[in-house]
């Protein structure tokens, strides 16, 4: 066990059931970081009124049956009542040495769980936008957590390849020609396919009444119909696909599972609902209303299970994604990495779900809200036009930019290594300023804070990693080699290896929060503190060979639990930068 405040969780417990009965071992003992030592224990001040006793004369009692010799070089009572403890510094060294050969590097195996995880969902025949690239970025990064920490991750997503739209565009394509340039720029630039098609319904009144004709024929699976449905659905996959490829998104087409998936289970939800007397019809629209969900004027909302033309909306494939994954996949939690506007519709869902006995008790929905991305004026980022930013172009912008960077730090490189590095710090620029702030707040996109090579960015992490590969370079050593053992003397070799040992419990941690930008703040303070060991503990240079050992033990645990944690992020580590 390598968290310290596991370790000193255990031990106050036991010295809590010791001190004052079995009754009170189960107690949190309220272990916190310190300013005065590593950690306190805070739970004298609690206990205090429970047991009727002074919290000071608590804490000693505390202290008195605690059994922490090999752990702690300090015990303390301070203030009040907490206990001040100093972990010894042979501890520390030997659960850093341990990070060295463990492969998780502290990160605990935790129950399997089943974890659909929605994210993503570009549409068919759009451009994907700043919001998409949100989402996909924040949820490959759960996904890839939650698959370290021992989880079945089934990745969700759920593409918009359904609804009225598909009329004209089947007819545009069937003008145009399947194999046409006009078709191929599904693949590159699905927007300008579908502001033709678009051009093409709102003027000649033929064209709009055969996509009218064509949505019929599409509803009531005319074979001909979904051929060209599905082409479409192809061609824009292909597109999806170069924008996964570009970003290094682990989704593939297995993880495809779009609207259309959900049609046969549409009406007969709604029918059901009607049954179980949740659902009603008012003003045409079958609606749910729930208690507690009122708008404006205290007006109740409805959640719209299938329109008044007879069509569904996100109402009813919503409630078919929850009922297929918590009734067929069987999840123990249920992720949707959705835009934060959707909560309340999520809410309505769930109880909705709940209602109907379609999401037991053991299934725990979860909205990973994310956040707007804005532009520089504070509004939603779109280009100087006016236009929704083109993703391709965007990520090609950023490596752009990132290359500008590479041409200046590294001119010895060839040009075709410049652009590898380019390719990794530019879109690792883009991904990590999605995930170092909460998924949830808003944040204005600036390439320039973002490709910057200080402060908590992708670059500055990317570069510290760089940095420890080269020391091993110049060293003519591989970091696996890297044994030690490890002996801390140095104050900075010493917050080091104590802040080595907090990456298993912030793995843990953004299991449980679903907060990436948890990791990435602890790998903020990590590079830190080996900057700062760099700065003052020479490695290559040490005299003795013992002391060097050690730091290049640590050099190389630094460098394992970087490179582990940008890679749950989704951010690569460029062997030289
Ligand atoms: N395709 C939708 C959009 O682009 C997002 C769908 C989100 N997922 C869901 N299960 N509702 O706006």
């Amino acid at each position: 066990m390598a968290d310290p405040q596991e370790v000193l969780s255990q031990r106050v417990r036991s010295a809590l059931g010791a001190a004052f009965g079995a009754d009170y071992a189960g107690t949190d003992p309220v272990i916190r970081p310190s300013q005065f030592a590593d950690y306190q224990a805070n739970a004298a001040l609690a206990l205090a009124k429970r047991l009727g006793r002074k919290p000071r004369d608590v804490a000693s009692d505390i202290v008195a049956h605690l059994d922490v010799e090999d752990v702690c070089r300090e015990v303390e009572i301070s203030g009040p009542g907490f206990v001040n403890l100093t972990l010894r510094d042979d501890w520390i060294a030997d659960r850093a040495g341990e990070l060295l050969v463990d492969e998780r590097r502290g990160a605990p195996l935790q129950p399997r769980q089943n974890i659909p995880i929605d994210y993503s969902a570009p549409n068919v025949a759009k451009e994907m936008h700043v919001g998409h690239l949100r989402t996909t970025v924040v949820g490959d990064a759960l996904a890839r957590t939650l698959e370290f920490l021992g989880h079945n991750v089934i990745r969700q997503n759920h593409i918009g390849d359904w609804g009225t739209p598909f009329g004209m565009l089947i007819e545009h394509l069937l003008e145009a020609g399947e194999d046409s340039d006009e078709a191929a720029l599904l693949k590159t630039d699905p927007n300008a396919f579908y502001q033709a098609a678009r051009v093409k319904f709102d003027g000649e009144g033929d064209f709009a009444d055969r996509a009218r004709r064509r949505v019929v024929a599409l509803q009531s699976g005319d074979a001909e119909t979904l051929r060209l449905w599905r082409e479409l659905v192809d061609l824009s996959t292909v597109y999806f696909n170069r924008i996964y490829a570009k970003l290094g998104v682990t989704l593939t087409d297995d993880d495809l599972a779009g609207e259309s998936t959900y049609n046969d289970m549409l009406g007969p939800i709604c029918d059901e609902l009607v049954e179980k007397g949740i659902a009603e019809v008012s003003e045409g629209a079958l609606c749910v209303f729930l208690d507690g969900f009122t708008g404006r004027e205290g007006r109740p909302v409805p959640l719209i299970v299938r329109k008044s033309d007879g069509g569904y909306g996100y109402g009813s494939t919503d409630l078919a994604t929850i009922k297929y994954r918590a009734g067929e996949l069987k999840a123990d939690r249920v992720l949707y990495v959705i835009g934060a506007p959707q909560h309340l519709h999520l809410q309505m869902v769930y109880e909705t779900a709940r209602k109907a006995g379609w999401l037991p008790e053991s299934t725990v929905p979860i909205h990973v809200q994310i956040g707007n991305v804005l532009g520089e004026d504070g509004k939603i980022l779109r280009t100087r036009s006016g236009a929704p930013i083109r993703l391709m172009a965007l990520l090609d912008e950023a490596i752009e930019r990132a290359a500008k960077v590479v041409a200046e730090t590294r001119p010895d490189l060839d040009d075709e290594a410049r652009a590898a590095i380019a390719r990794e710090v530019g879109i690792g620029a883009v991904k990590y300023a999605d995930l170092s702030v909460s998924h949830d707040s808003e944040y204005v996109f600036d390439f320039d804070r973002m490709l910057a090579l200080n402060g908590n960015t992708g670059p500055y992490l990317q570069y510290a990693a760089a940095r420890i590969r080269s020391i091993f370079r110049k060293g003519g050593l591989d970091p696996a080699d890297a044994k030690g053992p490890i002996t801390l003397t140095e104050p900075a070799e010493r917050a080091l290896a104590l802040t080595l040992l907090g990456f298993g419990p912030v793995v843990a941690q953004v299991g449980e929060t679903l907060e990436p930008h948890r990791l990435c703040a602890y790998l903020f303070d990590l590079a830190q503190a080996f900057t700062s060991f760099y700065e003052h503990c020479p490695v290559l240079k040490a005299e003795d060979t013992a002391v060097r050992d050690s730091r290049l033990a640590l050099t190389a645990a630094t460098l394992h639990v970087l490179v582990q944690g940008l890679d749950l992020l989704g951010v690569a580590a460029p062997e030289r930068m």
